[in-house]
This record gives C-alpha cells, sequence and structure tokens, in this order.
C-alpha cells in the first residue's frame, strides 16, 4: 500500500473537518451497488446474521434462560445500540454493545463469554443493532464517561505507527481523498457491525479499527480493551445525531 506516496500528495484541506463541516456517512463514498446492497435487505447479505441473532435471542437451554426471557422481545432494544459504549458499574469502566452481551451470558446465564467476533456475538450485536436503525446516535451522558472520551478523543489525535499518522490526519484532514484506490472516509461509526466485502464476513467496529491501527503499522488495541472503548466512545460522540444504519455494508 503506497500510503506514504498518496498522503504526501494530498493537498492541505480546508473545510472537510466533520466537526465543522457537513458529516458524511461512509455510505456516501461507496459505489452505486455496494449502496444498493446495503439499502435492500434481500440483497444485504449481514441479514443472515441478524437472522442468526434472533433465534439466538429466543433460544433457551437446560442451564441458561433465553435474552428474551428476561428482556422480551428484540424491540425492547430499540436505541440501545445507538448510546453504546456505556458505563458499566459493577466493572467499573465502559464496555461495548459486544461486551455488554457478553456480561449477561456470564452474569445472567451462567455462560463462558463467546471469543471477540464469533458468529454468536456478532449476531446477537447484529440482531440488537438493528432496533436502532434509522435513530440518531445519542452518546451516552453519564458523567463517569467522560475521562474516558476525552482519552479517546486523545488517542484519535495521537500520531502512531511506523507510518506515524493520527486517525484524524486521514478521517479530518484528508476525508474525501484517494488512498490506495479508495476514498478516504469521514470515518463514522454509523453502521457496525458492518458486512465488508474485503473481509466476505460481518465485523464489529474494533476489527474495523484494528485494520486502520495495521495499516499504519501500529500494533492493534485488543478487542473490548478499555483503550480501544475510549476510542469507540470518541468516534461515536463524533457521530452523535447521524443515523444509524446498522448493519451496514462496506467495501
Ligand atoms: C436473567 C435475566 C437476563 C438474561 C437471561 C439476559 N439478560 Fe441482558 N440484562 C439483564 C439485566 C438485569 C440487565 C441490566 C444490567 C445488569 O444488571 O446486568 C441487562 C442488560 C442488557 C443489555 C444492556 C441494555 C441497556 O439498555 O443498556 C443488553 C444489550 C443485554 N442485556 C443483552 C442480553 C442478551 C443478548 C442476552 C442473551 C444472550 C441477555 N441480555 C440475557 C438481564 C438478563
Ligand atoms: C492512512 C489513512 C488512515 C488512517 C491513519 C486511519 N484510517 Fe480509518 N480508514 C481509512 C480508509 C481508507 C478507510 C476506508 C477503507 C475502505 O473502505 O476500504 C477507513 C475506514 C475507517 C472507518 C470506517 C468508516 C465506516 O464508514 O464504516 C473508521 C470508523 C475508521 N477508519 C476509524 C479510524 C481510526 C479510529 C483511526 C485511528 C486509530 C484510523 N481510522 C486511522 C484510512 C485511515
Amino acid at each position: 500500500m503506497s500510503v506514504t506516496l498518496a498522503l504526501g500528495c494530498a493537498a492541505p484541506s480546508t473545510d472537510v473537518n466533520p466537526s465543522n463541516a457537513a458529516r458524511r456517512s461512509g455510505f456516501e463514498d461507496m459505489g452505486a451497488s455496494t449502496q444498493a446492497m446495503q439499502r435492500d435487505d434481500s440483497g444485504n447479505p449481514a441479514m443472515l446474521w441478524v437472522r442468526e441473532g434472533e433465534q439466538l435471542w429466543a433460544r433457551s437451554s437446560p442451564d441458561a434462560r433465553a435474552c428474551s426471557s428476561c428482556h422480551g422481545e428484540l424491540k425492547s432494544m430499540r436505541g440501545v445500540a445507538g448510546r453504546y459504549p456505556a458505563y458499566d458499574a459493577h466493572s467499573h469502566r465502559p464496555v461495548n454493545l459486544a461486551t455488554r452481551v457478553n456480561l449477561c451470558r456470564e452474569r445472567h446465564q451462567q455462560q463462558r463469554p463467546w471469543a471477540a467476533e464469533s458468529n454468536e456475538l456478532l449476531s446477537l450485536e447484529a440482531a440488537i443493532a438493528m432496533q436502532s436503525r434509522g435513530l440518531p446516535i445519542t452518546p451516552s451522558r453519564d458523567r463517569r464517561l467522560v475521562p474516558y472520551r476525552e482519552r479517546g478523543a486523545a488517542l484519535f489525535s495521537q500520531r502512531i505507527g511506523q507510518l506515524n499518522l493520527s486517525c484524524a490526519q486521514c478521517h479530518d484532514e484528508r476525508a474525501g481523498l484517494r488512498l490506495a484506490g479508495s476514498v478516504i472516509p469521514q470515518g463514522h461509526a454509523t453502521g457496525y457491525p458492518i458486512y465488508r466485502l474485503e473481509w466476505q464476513a460481518l465485523g464489529s467496529l474494533s476489527r474495523r479499527l484494528r485494520g486502520c491501527m495495521t495499516g499504519v503499522r501500529a500494533e492493534p488495541l485488543a478487542h473490548g480493551s478499555v483503550e480501544m472503548v475510549e476510542l469507540e466512545l470518541h468516534l461515536m460522540s463524533r457521530a452523535a445525531g447521524m443515523a444509524y444504519e446498522a448493519p451496514a455494508v462496506r467495501p
């Protein structure tokens, strides 16, 4: 990937900072056929995971109550994905939606947590996220999240990796320019979990972020780590008010 070269040619930006210009979902930067795939549920491969998640939601076993036995219909999760990560008082830290689901699995179902990016976890995440589709992203206002969110914002602007680039240098300063053939999006986390054509699978926001970290040759943060959740908190507040579009499709 000729990252340095492409960036070296990039013109200094004027009005592409999402904080002071119109914010734009990555959906807008995609080709027409990829957009059509996301728009039509019958053509969106992510719906396979949603259907699986709907079944898991209602499934009980001799030693575990179903999610639905405590929470009722999936509809009860309306708006939930759009306000995560949230603070978990038991573990005294913020958690993302995947970790929240696993906490229920451990605390309320007495089962071992599912592995990060496992089909079960992604399926439930997708089915829950779908209940926030079309709703505005509304970050939690819990005061306990403030220091975490601030650290996430700092990390977003910090140069990382052998390429010595920050998230902001691409997603605020160079959004809309091309990098190795693809348009650099503003980097809004409006559609997670997403079906990514490159993965040929569903994946979480942290998987996407790990991809960007590897792209600048930085050691990627671990799934569910506090630092990863801090970054996710910042991304969601940066996208506050934008419509949730999960499960999205991305190139
Ligand atoms: C025995 C009851 C019980 C079961 C079974 C259960 N949960 Fe929960 N869940 C809770 C309670 C209680 C909370 C509130 C937080 C807490 O006390 O842990 C919660 C919170 C949540 C939240 C956060 C909601 C919010 O508004 O922030 C999600 C998401 C969730 N559960 C998903 C699931 C999923 C998915 C399953 C099945 C894999 C599940 N839960 C199984 C009782 C349960
Ligand atoms: C060298 C430039 C570059 C850097 C640095 C970079 N990214 Fe990205 N990022 C991209 C490109 C290009 C894409 C789109 C890839 C594609 O669609 O093929 C992307 C995609 C994303 C997306 C997905 C947006 C969507 O529509 O779903 C998010 C979120 C994101 N990046 C966040 C980050 C964060 C957080 C960092 C810092 C840890 C970061 N990126 C660092 C170039 C970069």
